[in-house]
């Protein structure tokens, strides 16, 4: 069975169009899935404690407590093997709920190590991952994009290779403009998420 991880990280939480569109396709697409809905966006993680930063770069340093929260989003992550993250853009990258949630997941010689050639390697197992973009620039190329290569990168940086992004482009232009949207993502994510299982 199909476990998929469904976050929302708009201040909008779960009445995101982006996580509604997710949510209506995985009961269309993939109706016997196990889905997991997480709103990190309205209920973002906490600021990283002084405990945490010190267990992330004191060599040995890694407490149980200080990471108590990262474990947390790490099993998460790991019990899934479908990943839909539902963001907006903020000022042309990741909003800093996704942010937050980055630093927590991102952990070394939990979720990545380093090896001999200073190189970050992925520990957790490669997934099926779905990067759904709403943002209000009429499309893409109009203004820097720092969003994509990031979560590119941040994702492979802890294994995850397989990654589709899906644009919800204009969606503060009206409804005319955020139904085109819907409707393309959903015809793309549709055709991507069924081929894909
Ligand atoms: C703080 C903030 C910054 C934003 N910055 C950008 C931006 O740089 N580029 C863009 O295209 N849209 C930007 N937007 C518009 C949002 O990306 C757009 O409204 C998006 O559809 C919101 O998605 P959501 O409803 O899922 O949160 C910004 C919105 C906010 C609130």
């Amino acid at each position: 069975m199909t476990h998929a991880l469904l976050l929302s990280f708009s201040p909008h939480g779960k009445a995101a169009q982006t996580f509604k569109l997710a949510r209506a396709l995985l009961r269309d697409v993939v109706p016997d899935a196990q889905v997991t809905e997480r709103d990190y966006g309205s209920q973002a993680q906490p600021p990283l404690t002084r405990e945490y930063a010190n267990a992330l770069t004191t060599p040995g340093g890694l407490s149980g407590s200080a990471t108590a929260l990262s474990e947390q989003l790490i099993v998460e992550l790991e019990a899934c093997d479908l990943l839909i993250l539902c963001t907006p853009v903020h000022n042309f990258t990741v909003p800093a709920a996704l942010k937050a949630w980055i630093d927590h997941v991102v952990r070394i010689q939990r979720s990545f190590t380093v090896n001999e050639q200073f190189e970050k390697v992925g520990l957790l197992k490669d997934r099926r991952t779905f990067v759904l973009v709403s943002s209000g620039n009429a499309r893409k190329g109009h203004e820097p994009d720092f969003l994509t290569p990031y979560m590119t990168a941040i994702l492979s940086t802890v294994g995850i290779q397989s990654v589709d992004f899906v644009y919800l482009p204009a969606m503060v232009r009206g409804a005319e403009a955020v139904n085109r949207a819907l409707e393309q993502a959903h015809q793309q994510l549709s055709v991507a998420i069924s081929s894909g299982l």
